[in-house]
């Protein structure tokens, strides 16, 4: 639809934001839904949050989504957060209603619903998550929060360590941390029925590495991996050979899009052209 005098304006703010998969996919699903909506990239420096935030108020942009460096910082510009952003400590989505800007994180509910599209079941399983950055939080949080028994694995064990506690506080649930070794790969994985990959290894250009040892996976061992460059990374397609259900970085990605969109519009996700969208955008080599 070619953009109006009405078009509403959404987007996402970030620095860098150039090799960003969301304009193309959040594009295409307006276009899917007939919206006159229109959604752009806007590099964003490190301090410039309420800049940004007064900024989407003073012109009235609908929707942000929020990336690095920003999650964190743009937290105290808004005029309220929800419950799952305020404990992740993080927001990626804004609504903007009439001028007031309210907080979301889209991708804890997002990554619980790319499991679930899977018919992955977390409540009372055991899941090794790999990771304590950023992302890493996020699925910590969906997990336990969904009744996952949770064990976090992480180069540095201090951050495993911490934010075991953390999430252990917010939810009630007991979670296991320690480093990201082999040894402790092979002390916990035997009673777990999904592997969570958080960290970046295996992204591209380094395809041929692995978090995991191949030898650990296991036909009744869901692997979901958050990296999306490749979209077959090197520990999906080995769990994918043993039989196991995979979940890839693509679905993810989608999944907090297709939140975001419906928080924004009120109208159901095209989840489906989201998704062939990102895959189009991927074989294109655009990141
Ligand atoms: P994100 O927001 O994408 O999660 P991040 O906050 O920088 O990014 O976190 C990156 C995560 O990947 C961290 O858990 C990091 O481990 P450390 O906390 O020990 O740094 C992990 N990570 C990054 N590179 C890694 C590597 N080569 N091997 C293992 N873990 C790695």
């Amino acid at each position: 639809m070619r953009p109006s005098g009405r078009t509403v304006v959404c987007g996402i703010v970030g620095d860098p934001v150039e090799h960003s998969m969301s304009p193309a996919m959040q594009n295409a699903a307006f276009a899917a839904r007939g919206l006159d909506w229109v959604y752009v990239a806007f590099r964003l420096a490190r301090g410039d949050a309420e800049a940004c935030a007064r900024g989407m108020k003073a012109m009235g942009i609908r929707g942000l989504n929020v990336t690095v460096p920003h999650k964190v910082d743009i937290m105290p510009f808004l005029d309220s957060i929800d419950d799952v952003a305020r404990r992740i400590g993080a927001v990626n989505t804004i609504v903007n209603d009439g001028g007031v800007l309210r907080g979301y994180n889209t991708d804890a509910a997002g990554f619980a619903r790319a499991l679930e599209d899977q018919d992955i079941v977390v409540r009372d399983r055991t899941v090794v998550l790999l990771g304590a950055g950023g992302a890493g939080r996020a699925a910590a949080f969906s997990l336990a929060d969904r009744g996952a028994r949770l064990i976090v694995l992480n180069r540095r064990v201090a951050r495993a360590k911490a934010l075991a506690a953390e999430v252990a506080r917010a939810t009630g649930m007991s979670i296991e941390h320690g480093p990201l070794s082999d040894e402790s790969l092979q002390q916990w994985l035997p009673p777990a029925s999904l592997l969570v990959n958080t960290t970046p290894v295996g992204m591209s250009p380094a395809t041929g590495e692995s978090p995991c040892p191949a030898s650990f996976l296991r036909k009744d061992l869901a692997v979901c991996d958050i990296v999306y460059n490749p979209r077959r990374t090197t520990l999906l397609r080995q769990a994918a050979e043993r039989g196991a259900r995979t979940v890839g970085g693509v679905e993810m990605l989608v999944w907090q899009g297709a939140l975001a969109f419906e928080l924004w519009t009120g109208v159901q996700a095209p989840v489906e052209i989201m998704r062939s969208t990102v895959e189009e955008e991927l074989g294109r080599g655009a990141v």
